[in-house]
């Protein structure tokens, strides 16, 4: 099997409205920074060589954003990529940002989220960007969406985009909610949340989405910092010849075909084996015995 097929056997799908059609198996680029999202990664050299090598291997969606590092993550993708091959799509995101103490803090205002448009521009050397998530309640990785309104700030990525400086909009740690309000504005294309095998509180979000043609893009699809555990996970790996994580993403994609897969790694060893996911077939009776997982984890009701 020829490398440039691999992430292609997930499959594709095209933004809703858009004519950019990317491979359901993409790759996320935060573990690419130095540890807890900071500085400089540890092995620079593999950094670039898991970025090349996605990209070699088919994949054309890519999801970073300028508060990872800060800036590094950015610039480590233009470093490995640029120029850019024709047709990947880097999906980056706004709402947050880091100072020197390394929080996580808001950066949510016009003016913070224009500076940030153009950071991005600057540090992935691009004239326009294909999507901008914007992140909702910005600070820190685990905070789960609140609601409350992102008028103002979708407002100003529409205008953003009216300006020509970001093609298309997503949403990012969101309710089904502040979507539609979102969509009184501008279109979206796409969302990314909190959401794994494990973690199901989205399950009737993500069908919505399905039935709207949104892209859902769950944040922490192997479960995060600290990668999903289970029994019953490891027994259907372990039967189907394959390993816990890759089980996990072939689940997602079978979950809905709106679900696009951005696991991050910073070895190469753990991107071919979670782009060996599009691979696997996973039968009804799996499916249910997946199922469970989550349900003994008490996140789907009986
Ligand atoms: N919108 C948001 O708020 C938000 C929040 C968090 C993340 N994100 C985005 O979502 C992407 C995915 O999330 P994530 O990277 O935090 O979490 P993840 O993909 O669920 O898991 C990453 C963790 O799993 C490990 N891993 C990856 N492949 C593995 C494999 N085959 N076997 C064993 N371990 C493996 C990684 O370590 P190694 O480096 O050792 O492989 C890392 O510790 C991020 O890269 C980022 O682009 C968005």
């Amino acid at each position: 099997m020829s490398k440039m097929s691999e992430a292609a056997l997930g499959g594709q799908f095209t933004f809703p409205g858009t004519s950019s059609t990317v491979q359901r198996i993409g790759y996320g680029a935060m573990q690419l920074a130095g540890p807890g999202v900071w500085g400089p990664p540890k092995d620079p050299d593999a950094a670039l060589a898991v970025l090349r090598e996605a990209v070699a291997a088919g994949v054309n969606h890519i999801d970073t954003s300028d508060f990872y590092g800060p800036h590094v993550t950015n610039q480590i993708i233009r470093q490995a990529l640029h120029p850019y091959p024709e047709g990947l799509v880097i999906v980056t995101k706004l709402g947050a940002r880091r100072p020197p103490d390394q929080s996580w803090q808001l950066a949510i205002s016009p003016q913070e989220l224009t500076e940030g448009v153009h950071d991005n521009l600057r540090n992935l050397g691009l004239e326009a960007l294909d999507i901008v998530n914007y992140r909702a309640m910005g600070a820190g990785a685990g905070h789960g969406p609140a609601e409350g309104s992102i008028a103002e700030q979708v407002a100003v990525l529409a205008d953003l985009k009216r300006q020509g400086l970001i093609r298309h909009i997503g949403l990012s740690n969101v309710t089904a909610s502040q979507v539609k309000e979102a969509q009184t504005i501008t279109d979206v294309v796409c969302v990314q949340n909190n959401y794994n095998l494990v973690n199901r509180e989205d399950d009737a979000f993500i069908d919505d989405l399905a039935r709207q043609g949104i892209a859902y893009v769950p944040f922490f699809p192997l479960g995060g910092f600290t990668p999903l555990q289970s029994s019953s996970l490891t027994d259907v790996a372990n039967r189907l010849g394959s390993t816990p994580m890759q089980v996990a993403l072939a689940w997602l994609l079978h979950r809905s075909p709106n679900i696009l897969l951005i696991p991050g790694t910073s070895s190469v060893a753990h991107l071919r084996e979670n782009l060996a996911a599009g691979q696997l077939t996973l039968s009804p009776d799996t499916l249910t015995e997946l199922d469970g997982i989550a349900v003994s984890a008490g996140t789907v009701e009986h």
